[in-house]
């Protein structure tokens, strides 16, 4: 099958510097598409950029005052933004709390991204924009607890606090996804797949073993194949059909958690985040 044209499309990328998202961004470019990258690291983002053909520009989700930076560089930059692709993502195996207040897990995944969604509204509203929000399928390891679920709790356990982050992504995907109808912009989330990218580089021991030994090439995948579901989302013709759903790589409509799928506790948790945001 011929890929789409994407000539005339804008994409926005966050998480473009490695991995996943730059993989994603590689493509879609090749495609035709104008794909502005979000990263971190400079150094790192720049090159993708350069590649692209596009200028990159730089957030750390850990300070909201980045994403306020990045959302008004973007309305200024992009006319028109036709997909929004939430992609940034990262285990953080040490509790931490921002400088905003929240535990970095919970703000680097999740909140960041709200906030960054919530200021380019109207522009993704004109634009008919989708967004596009990484997930994973550790979403089912993480329980979430509306008192508690932005703030640092004891004992810490990294991988639990990730898959509820996780879990929060696709709650919030499936809740842009109830106000499409009012709002013009879908929303689809995903999990990309067990993917040897850099994802587990500061992982202890058996997440960094399963990611980078021989054996666990075998159960793995590569960046280009863990970007399919991303590329296939932000390329679809006609987003609505897909408004909503959860992908498993390329399986639609794939399970989700009891909580995921729990529409009142995804709007309590929808107005608890405008709360903390101070929306
Ligand atoms: N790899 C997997 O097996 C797997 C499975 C399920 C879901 N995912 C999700 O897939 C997405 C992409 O991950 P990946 O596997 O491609 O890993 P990766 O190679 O480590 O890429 C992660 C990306 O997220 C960015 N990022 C991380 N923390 C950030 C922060 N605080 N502020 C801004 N940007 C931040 C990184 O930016 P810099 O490099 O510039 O710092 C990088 O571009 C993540 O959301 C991850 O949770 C991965």
């Amino acid at each position: 099958m011929t890929p789409t044209d994407l000539t005339g499309r804008t994409i926005v990328i966050t998480g473009a510097s490695s991995g996943i998202g730059a993989s994603a961004a590689r493509t879609l470019a090749a495609r035709g598409a104008t794909v502005i990258p979000v990263g971190r690291n400079h150094e790192r983002t720049t090159e993708v950029a350069k590649v692209l053909g596009t200028e990159p520009l730089f957030a750390d989700f850990g300070k909201l005052e980045d994403v306020r930076a990045l959302a008004a560089a973007l309305l200024d930059r992009a006319p028109t933004i036709d997909v929004l692709v939430h992609n940034a993502g990262a285990v953080v195996h040490e509790p931490k709390t921002t400088a905003d207040g929240f535990e970095l897990t919970a703000q680097a995944n999740y909140l960041a991204p709200f906030l960054l969604q919530h200021l380019l509204a109207d522009r993704l509203s004109n634009s008919k924009a989708r967004a596009v929000i990484t997930s994973s399928a550790a979403h089912r390891m993480g329980r979430l607890q509306l008192d508690t679920v932005f703030t640092v709790q004891r004992p810490y356990r990294g991988m639990p606090v990730y898959g509820t982050s996780k879990l929060l992504d696709l709650m919030w995907a499936r809740a842009l996804a109830r106000r499409t109808d009012s709002t013009g912009v879908t929303a689809v989330a995903c999990h990309p797949g067990v993917v040897r990218s850099a994802f587990a580089d500061a992982s202890p021991g058996p997440m960094r073993w399963l990611y980078g030994s021989r054996l666990g090439r075998l159960v793995t995948i590569s960046n280009a194949e863990g970007a399919e579901p991303l590329v296939h989302l932000a390329s679809l013709s006609d987003p609505r059909t897909v408004n909503g759903q959860y992908f498993d790589r390329m399986k639609s409509n794939a399970s989700i958690s009891r909580q995921a799928a729990d529409e009142a506790l995804g709007e309590q948790l929808w107005a608890r985040t405008v709360e903390v945001l101070g929306l």
